[in-house]
C-alpha cells in the first residue's frame, strides 16, 4: 500500500490503554503490562519517523491516575524515569524533540529533573515532536489557562489568545486520536484541542500495538472526509 503523502496525519495523539488487562490476561501483575507497553512506545516513535508524522502525543498519566495503588504509580514513574534517561541520546540522534503537557511538579524531584533535562537537550530537534501527557487532564489544563488569564487581568478572551495559554500552545490540534483496548471514551484527554479531530478505537491492547495496527490507523485516517462544518 502506498500512502498519499498529503493524507498522512500531521499530529497523531494516542490514549495508550489496556496495559493492565494485557498483563492480567497473561497472569502477570499490572506493572508488567506497563513495562511491555514501553516497547510499544518505542515502536510507535519509529513508525512516526518512518511514515512522516511530525507530532506524536501520548497520554501516559492522567490527573485521575493518582487514584491507583501507590505501587502501580511508583512503577509507572520508574518506567518513565528509565525510559527517558536511557533514550535521551537516541532522541537527539533521531532528532526527536521531547515536550510535556500537564503539570510535572507533583512528580518526584529526580524524575522532574530527568524530564526537564531531556526537554532541554532535544530543544533543537525537528523531525518529530514527542509530547508526553503527564499528570495531564483536559479540564485541569483549561482551568489553569483561565486562572492565568484572570491573573493577567484579561477581560475578554478569544480563541486565538486562549490557545496560547494551553499546555499545547506550541502544538497543532490532533488530526486523529487513537484509543487502544476497545474503550470508546475520551477520559479527559485534549478536550479543547479535539474539536475537529478524527477518532479511532482499535481493539488491541497497547502492548500489542504494532506496525500492522499503525498502518490501520493511517488507512482509517485516509478514508475520513474532514469537512470542518463546511460542504464539499
Ligand atoms: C493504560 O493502561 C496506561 C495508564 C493509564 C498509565 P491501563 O493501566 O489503564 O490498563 P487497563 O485499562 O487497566 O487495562
Ligand atoms: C486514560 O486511561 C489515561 C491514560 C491512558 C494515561 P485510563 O485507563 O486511566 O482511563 P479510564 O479510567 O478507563 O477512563
Ligand atoms: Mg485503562
Amino acid at each position: 500500500m502506498t500512502f498519499k503523502p498529503k493524507k498522512i496525519p500531521n499530529h497523531l495523539a494516542i490514549i495508550m490503554d489496556g496495559n493492565g488487562r494485557w498483563a492480567k490476561k497473561r497472569g502477570f501483575p499490572r506493572n508488567y503490562g506497563h513495562k511491555v507497553g514501553i516497547f510499544a512506545v518505542e515502536r510507535t516513535i519509529e513508525y512516526c519517523l518512518k511514515y512522516g508524522i511530525k507530532f506524536l502525543t501520548l497520554f501516559a498519566f492522567s490527573t485521575e491516575n493518582w487514584k491507583r495503588d501507590k505501587e502501580e504509580i511508583d512503577g509507572i514513574f520508574q518506567l518513565v524515569r528509565n525510559y527517558i534517561s536511557e533514550n535521551r541520546d537516541k532522541f537527539v540522534g533521531d532528532s526527536v524533540k521531547i515536550n510535556y503537557i500537564g503539570t510535572l511538579n507533583p512528580f518526584p524531584e529526580d524524575l522532574v529533573s530527568i524530564l526537564e533535562d531531556a526537554r532541554r537537550k532535544t530543544e533543537k530537534c525537528d523531525k518529530l515532536t514527542l509530547t508526553l501527557a503527564l499528570n495531564y487532564g483536559g479540564r485541569d489544563e483549561i482551568l489553569r489557562a483561565i486562572n492565568k488569564l484572570i491573573k493577567e487581568s484579561h477581560h475578554e478572551v478569544n480563541n486565538e489568545l486562549f490557545i496560547k495559554y494551553l499546555d499545547t500552545k506550541n502544538l497543532p490540534d490532533p488530526d486523529i486520536i487513537v484509543r487502544t483496548s476497545g474503550e470508546q471514551r475520551v477520559s479527559n484527554f485534549l478536550l479543547y484541542q479535539m474539536a475537529y479531530s478524527e477518532f479511532y478505537f482499535p481493539k488491541v491492547y497497547w502492548p500489542d500495538f504494532n506496525e500492522r495496527e499503525f498502518i490501520k490507523v493511517l488507512k482509517t485516517y485516509q478514508k475520513r472526509d474532514r469537512r470542518y462544518g463546511g460542504v464539499k
